[in-house]
C-alpha cells in the first residue's frame, strides 16, 4: 500500500505567533511559562519608545536540560499537562501551559529570539529568526545551532531576548503589560514580577487607588489597600484578600458586604484590594484557608473593611447606591427578608487556629 505523510510548513511557527492582538498579550506568555517553571521572580524588561532595544523576559524558573528542551520546547503542540498530574512539580502550582505554542508568542513583535536556559550545570543557548523560519520549508527541516557551555550547578531559569522588533507595532508599554498581569499575577506571594525596574503591586489597578490604617484592641494594625475599578464590566476575580504575614488566607471575599443591601452585587465586582493584618496570625485555621470568623479581632477588621468600602463606594457611585437602595424599599418583603445593614459574614470554618494551638501548647509547658 502507498503511504503519505503530513508535512509542517515553517510558516506554522509565524502564524502560530499571530494569534495574540497585542504584545503585551503576547508576553504573558512568556510569564506563563515562567510561572510553569516554578519561578519565584520574572524580570522583564522593555526598550524605551524609538529605541532599537530588546525586550527581555528572565526567569529564575527550573529552566531546561538539553534533553527537556528538545522533547518539551522544540515539541509544537504538545499538551503539558498530559505529562503531569495539572501541576507543577515543586510549588504545585496549577500549570497555565496548554497548547504547546506559546513560546512563538515573542515572535509576534519581533523578528528574532534567542533563548538561554540553564539547568543542572548545563547552559543552552540558540537564536531563531524569522527569516530562517520563512526560508526553510519544512519546520523539522530546521537546524538550531545550540550553544552548549558550563554553568554552576545551582544556576537555573531562563531568559528570553527579542530583538529586531517588528515596524508597524506600537511599541510594547509598561503600563499595559501590568494591567495585562496585575489580575492573575498580583495576588501571587511567591511569584515576583519585575517590569522595568519596578515590581508588579496592586497600585497597578486602574481605577482610584487607595490606602488606609487603623489600629485595634485585639487585632493590632491593619492596612487596607483598595481600587475601585473603572472599567464598566465587573473584574475577573474582585474581593479584597485577606494577608497575615504575607501570605493570602482564603480567596478574596467582600468581608460581609454581600449581605448588605447598601452596596449592590454589580459594584461590588469592580472592588479589588487587600488587607495586611498580622495580628490575626493566632485565629488563622490550619489550611490557611481561612480565620476563626467570630473572634474579636477577626470582627474588628471586618468593620474596619466594611466601613471603609461602604464610605469609598458613597464618594465615588452613591447615586447610583442610593437609588439600588429605593428600588428595595419599593418592593414589599415578607420580614425574614427584609434588607438588613451590613452584617458580618456568618462563621464558615470550625477549624482549629495554628496560633491558638501554639499559644495552649506555651501554657501548658
Ligand atoms: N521559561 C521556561 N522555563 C522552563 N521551561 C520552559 C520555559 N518556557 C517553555 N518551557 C518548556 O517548553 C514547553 C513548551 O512551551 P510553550 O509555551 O510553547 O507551551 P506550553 O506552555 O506547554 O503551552 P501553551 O502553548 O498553552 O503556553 C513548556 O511546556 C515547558 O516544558
Ligand atoms: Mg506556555
Amino acid at each position: 500500500m502507498q503511504q503519505a505523510n503530513f508535512q509542517v510548513d515553517s510558516r506554522l511557527a509565524t502564524l502560530l505567533s499571530q494569534d495574540y492582538s497585542t504584545t503585551e498579550k503576547a508576553l504573558k506568555e512568556l510569564v506563563d511559562n515562567a510561572w510553569d517553571a516554578d519561578a519565584e521572580e520574572v524580570v522583564i524588561e522593555l526598550p524605551e519608545p524609538l529605541t532599537d532595544g530588546p525586550i527581555v523576559v528572565r526567569d529564575d524558573g527550573n529552566g531546561m536540560t538539553r534533553q527537556e528542551l528538545e522533547s518539551h520546547y522544540l515539541k509544537i503542540a504538545s499538551d503539558r499537562r498530559m505529562r503531569t498530574d495539572g501541576r507543577t512539580s515543586k510549588k504545585r502550582r496549577p500549570i497555565k501551559g496548554k497548547k504547546g505554542i506559546g513560546k512563538f508568542a515573542g515572535l509576534m513583535s519581533a523578528s528574532v529570539m534567542c533563548l538561554t536556559t540553564m539547568a543542572r550545570g548545563q547552559k543552552i543557548s540558540f537564536t531563531l529568526g524569522i527569516q530562517d523560519l520563512e526560508s526553510a520549508s519544512d519546520i523539522e527541516n530546521l537546524t538550531l545551532p545550540l550553544d552548549v557551555s558550563e554553568c554552576g550547578s545551582e544556576d537555573h531559569g531562563t531568559c528570553v531576548t527579542l530583538t529586531h522588533l517588528r515596524q508597524g507595532l506600537r511599541y510594547p508599554s509598561a503600563d499595559r503589560l501590568r494591567q495585562e498581569l496585575i489580575m492573575e499575577y498580583g495576588r501571587q506571594k511567591d511569584f515576583k514580577i519585575i517590569i522595568n525596574g519596578k515590581p508588579l503591586g496592586i497600585d497597578d489597578l486602574e481605577g482610584e487607588f487607595t490606602e488606609v490604617q487603623g489600629t485595634f484592641p485585639d487585632a493590632g494594625d491593619a492596612t487596607l489597600r483598595f481600587a475601585i475599578s473603572k472599567k464598566k464590566s465587573g473584574l475577573r476575580r474582585p474581593g479584597i484578600t485577606l494577608m497575615v504575614e504575607g501570605k493570602a488566607v482564603g480567596k478574596p471575599s467582600y468581608f460581609g458586604l454581600e449581605n448588605s443591601d447598601e452596596i449592590p452585587a454589580r459594584l461590588l465586582r469592580k472592588l479589588y484590594g487587600e488587607v495586611e493584618a498580622d495580628g490575626l496570625m493566632d485565629y488563622v485555621t490550619a489550611g490557611w484557608d481561612s480565620v476563626i470568623e467570630n473572634s474579636e479581632a477577626y470582627l474588628q477588621i471586618v468593620t474596619f473593611v466594611q466601613a471603609n468600602l461602604v464610605e469609598a463606594f458613597r464618594s465615588t457611585h452613591g447615586m447610583e447606591m442610593r437609588m439600588a437602595h429605593a428600588r428595595l424599599l419599593r418592593i414589599p418583603r415578607h420580614p425574614a427578608t427584609q434588607p438588613t445593614n451590613i452584617r458580618p459574614p456568618i462563621p464558615r470554618s470550625s477549624g482549629r487556629a495554628v496560633g491558638a494551638q501554639r499559644r495552649r501548647f506555651a501554657l501548658l509547658v
